[in-house]
């Protein structure tokens, strides 16, 4: 086989066999083929598309070039959700403990914010001591014990995805559907868990701007999961404005905190029991949505939720006391308050310019190496749909020292408001079992 036939074969629109995706993924992994090749390559596919089966054959290799985690010594069922990206979104610091309330495990690794969209180990560092380095035996017997452990990868998953992601990033082949698939569900995959609930973000904020572009983007990944014998169903949800209110790494602790006291945002509690009950009917617990959709909102509001997230801080050494003293989470110098200027509806809040006000600040990265500021970020005080009148409440700028009249700025610009009524946005826009 010769590397530059298998280009031309792609880029004349024909489809790779298992074995010739093989000789090409090894062979990157192994260094016997050029990254100029690799991108050649990756450019066709971007043009071409792969089919189903390419997307599934290549998810395997990138699987099977690392480790999968073997849960086999969990007793129960596991699950897994990941989201593809967004602005706020805090959803796993609220549904791990969740699930974990409602009779379900969750061995959950994560990853760290890059650029706009925030990372869940980073929003746990926020909490005084805890420990995201989990060895693999405290990492299984924490899951058997109390049902739940978010931490940082603890083996090594699918390397030839993390070579070939900062290839796509720098050659301008990230937004390819079949290749963003194939490189969440090869990690998805490895995980370990028999159930796995994807949140597709759709909107500003997100990877994928439209709905068309999130439901070919879920069906991909919904259909490599359940080839692979994994119940796999996708929410598609919006983010078009920032999840919640807030935005940056203590802040959203609090807010999930608030969350599981039941005094969260609206649209952050539906979407976590959402969630959660997808994922109570996909693992049979429950029979029917309703008595589904009963068991999760219990476990919110009876504390049984909250208290696994107090197991959760404890096993993982972290200060347990942050769940009634917000003040041990790292704190701004400085709360700024951005006022409306003119009466009238909210229109839109472009999630995309919050994210990067709140990056700008320090709570994100502009590169993986960059050292992030835990205590900044913004709290969104409307939401679309909301009627203001001038001088009321739009924003609250948490600052150090970094680009505060920066962040600012973008803060007002990220506001639309007009005259005439807006509707609310929906929040969960398709669902693909
Ligand atoms: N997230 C991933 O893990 N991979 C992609 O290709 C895009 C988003």
């Amino acid at each position: 086989m010769r590397v530059v036939d298998l280009i031309i074969k792609k880029k004349n629109g024909e489809t790779l066999s298992r074995d010739e995706l093989h000789f090409l993924i090894s062979g990157y992994v192994n260094e016997t083929i050029p990254d100029y090749q690799i991108s050649s390559l990756l450019m066709a596919i971007c043009f071409q598309g792969l089919s189903e089966h390419e997307q599934s054959d290549l998810t395997l290799e990138m699987l099977e070039s690392g480790e999968r985690i073997d849960l086999s010594a969990v007793n129960g069922i596991c699950v897994d959700k990941h989201s593809t990206g967004g602005v706020g979104d805090k959803t796993t610091l609220v549904v791990a403990p969740l699930v974990a309330a409602c009779g379900m495990k969750m061995a959950k690794m994560s990853g760290r914010g890059l650029g706009h969209t925030g990372g869940t180990l980073d929003k746990l560092e926020a909490i005084p001591k805890f420990r995201i380095a989990l060895s693999g035996e405290e990492f299984f017997r924490q899951v058997d014990e109390i049902s739940l452990a978010v931490a940082g990868q603890t083996a090594n998953i699918a390397p030839a995805d993390k070579k070939l992601y900062a290839l796509r990033d720098v050659t301008g082949t990230v937004e390819a559907v079949g290749l963003i698939a194939a490189s969440i569900m090869s990690k998805k995959l490895a995980s370990g868990a028999s159930h796995i609930l994807l949140d597709v973000k759709v909107g500003d904020g997100a990877f994928m701007k439209d709905l068309a572009s999130a439901q070919e983007l879920a069906e991909a990944m919904v259909a490599i999961g359940n080839r692979q014998g994994k119940k796999t169903v996708a929410l598609l949800t919006d983010m078009d404005q920032p999840l919640g209110s807030a935005v940056g790494n203590s802040l959203e602790v609090i807010e999930a905190i608030e969350t599981l006291k039941g005094r969260g945002p609206k649209d952050l509690e539906t979407l976590c029991l959402e969630i959660a009950t997808k994922l109570l009917l996909m693992t049979g617990f429950e029979k029917t949505r309703e008595e589904a959709f009963e068991r999760a909102t219990t476990a919110l509001k009876d504390g049984a939720a909250l208290e696994k997230l107090k197991q959760m801080i404890f096993y993982q050494n972290g200060d347990v006391r942050v769940l009634e003293d917000y003040s041990l989470l790292p704190t701004a110098k400085r709360v700024i308050e951005v006022k409306n200027k003119s009466a009238g509806y909210v229109r839109k809040v472009h999630a995309l310019e919050i994210g990067n006000a709140a990056m700008l600040l320090g709570a994100g990265r502009a590169t993986k190496d960059d050292l992030i500021d835990l205590a900044v970020g913004i709290k969104v005080h409307a939401k679309v749909g909301d009627y203001l009148e001038a001088g009321d409440l739009l924003a609250t700028v948490h600052a150090n020292d970094k680009h505060i009249e920066e962040a600012i700025q973008k803060v007002e610009a990220a506001f639309e408001m007009v005259s005439e009524k807006v509707q609310p946005n929906k929040l969960i826009l398709d669902i693909i079992e």
